[in-house]
Parts: structure tokens; sequence; C-alpha cells
């Protein structure tokens, strides 16, 4: 095989709890992350010699050293002393700091797209720990589907799947939040409840088939400061929404739909902004999009 093209989803937290600063300048979360059927494409291919080129459809977007996609296929190519140049095509469709985890999941892709495309085994400790060193949110999209995240956020916990839901995710035109910026919004004011509450009593919350509330601690400090956004989120529960949130620190707000054609209705009432009607993803369908039919398996030895 001398090129492969996979697919890089998008997530949203279905609640995110923000429980405390760390030493290392990170912060500690408690979190629940679906993905979701928005994505982006990567080509893959392989040639003889050395090196990465990468070539995007968004003009806007960097293709060097500052694209997590850059660096995910070099750690990779070190990791496995991989003597090959590297190519990659990215057409880009989720939009960039809305909380979505679009930069996240290209890294993800492309370390499991690399590795299947060379044939190469790697055990998944250490796939998980090139993924977190490449961006908290990148170890959750080697799993997809529902998943706790702990620690930076990128601890994580598998979780069962929910009900099918139609998602609509607004991006809303003009407004960006950097992560970095939205940490420190929050100062001092983190979340006091859930630090000592047990992991999986956490998690047995998390499965609960009716689902709890959508909930995130970023938005007191997000909404304050874009009001409008706390405007899309009102509207999308208004227009039928079971449940609607920010996404990540923002500044994409994502509605949670019982069927599809209440989505797309309440999708009509964002003219000025992009709009995107989509469905999460289970893990198993998550799961072979990215691994492809023989799954983890194939791709996960013990490295030797
Ligand atoms: O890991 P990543 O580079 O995606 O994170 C972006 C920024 O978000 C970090 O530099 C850090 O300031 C902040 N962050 C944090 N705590 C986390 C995740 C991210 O403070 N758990």
């Amino acid at each position: 095989m001398k090129a492969i093209t996979v697919p890089a989803y998008a997530k949203v937290n279905l609640c995110l709890h923000v429980v405390g600063r760390r030493a290392d300048g990170y912060h500690d979360l408690r979190t629940v992350f679906q993905t979701v059927s928005l994505h982006d494409t990567l080509e893959i291919s392989l040639h003889p010699g050395r090196g990465m080129e990468l070539t995007c459809d968004d003009p806007k977007l960097p293709i060097g050293r500052d694209n997590l996609i850059w660096r995910a296929a070099e750690a990779l190519q070190n990791e496995m002393k991989l003597d090959r140049r590297v190519s990659v095509r990215l057409k880009k469709r989720i939009p960039v700091a809305r909380g979505l985890g679009g930069g996240s999941s290209d890294a993800a892709a492309m370390l499991i797209g690399l590795l299947r495309l060379a044939r190469c085994k790697l055990p998944i400790d250490r796939l998980s720990e090139i993924a977190a060193s490449l961006g908290a949110d990148v170890p959750v999209f080697l799993f997809g589907g529902r998943a706790l995240g702990v620690g930076r956020g990128d601890q994580i916990f598998p979780l069962p799947d929910g009900p099918p839901r139609t998602v609509v995710v607004v991006s809303p035109r003009g407004i960006g939040v950097s992560t970095r910026k939205a940490f420190g919004w929050l100062g001092r004011k983190l979340t006091k409840a859930v630090p000592d509450l047990k992991l999986w009593s956490f998690c047995a919350l998390c499965w609960s088939p009716q689902e709890g509330p959508l909930e995130n601690d970023f938005e007191t400090e997000v909404f304050r400061r874009y009001p409008r956004l706390r405007r899309i989120k009102r509207e999308l529960l208004r227009a039928g929404a079971a449940g609607a949130a920010l996404a990540g620190s923002g500044s994409a707000v994502f509605g949670l739909f019982p069927n599809p054609a209440q989505a797309r209705r309440a999708a009509q009432k964002f003219s000025g902004d992009r709009v995107f009607v989509c469905s999460t993803l289970s893990r198993e369908e998550y799961r072979f999009a990215l691994w492809g039919r023989g799954g983890f398996a194939r791709s996960l030895g013990d490295g030797r």
C-alpha cells in the first residue's frame, strides 16, 4: 500500500470540568469526549527519500512544523526509523480555534494513517505517549466514540456509546478562542464540586442512558466575553435541542437533537455563521473508519 485516505473527526465535550491547576502549568480535567461525523480528510502517501511535505486546501493554515500533522509524522518517523518521504494532502473542514479538536484529530489521524501505511506495529501505551506529547487532546482521537478524559485530558477511559444523536455545530463567524487564554480566564474559578468524586462513580454518571445535562466550566467566562455565544446556545435550546453547550473552550456551540429534521430546521436559524449538521459517532464506527478492517490489532503490536 503506497497511499491511504483517513478521516479526522471532530469532538465535542458532553461535560468539561476544570478541577485544578497543575505544577506543569496545565489544568486537571474531568471531561467526557464524544466524536462526531464532521471531519477533515488526510491523503497520506510514502515516497523514496526523506522528510515531509504537507499541502492544504485552506491557504490560511500553516503547512510547516507549526502544523501538528507535521510534528506527528516527524515523531513517528523517528520512533519507527522510517526512511521514507511522507506526503500529506489535507482537506480542512473542521473550523479552527472553535474547541472542536480539529488540529489534534489531524495529528492522531496522521499517526494512525502512517502506522497503517508503513505496516508498522507499536504498543498502544507508546502510541498514546507520542500522541500526548503532541497535545493534551490528541490521545482521545486514537480511540474515538465516547470517552472519559482525566489528567490533562490525555488519560483516556473509553465509555459505552450513548444513543445516536443528530448534532448541530454552530461555528460563529469572526469569533475564535485560544485554548491557552481560555484556561487563563478561569483564574481561580475552578470547579469545586468535582475534585473528591471517585473516578468510577464519575464514569457511572456518564453511562446514564438518560444522559445528564451538558456542562462546561468555560461557559461563564467565555460567554461573558462573547455574549453572542450564549445567545446561540439559547437559540439551539429554543429550536428543540435536548441539550446545548460550548464545545471545549469554544467558540463553537453545539446542540444535540433527537431527530435530523428538527436539527436541519434549527440549523437554518444561523445563516450568518458556518453550521454543520452531523451525528455522534460510535467507537465501532470510529475504529473502522480510522483503523480499517483489521482494527487496532493489525497495528498495535508489542513492537517486536
Ligand atoms: O495541549 P495543548 O497544546 O493542546 O494545549 C493548549 C494550551 O491549553 C496549553 O498550552 C495550556 O495552556 C492549556 N491547557 C491547560 N490544561 C489542559 C489542556 C490545555 O492548561 N488540560
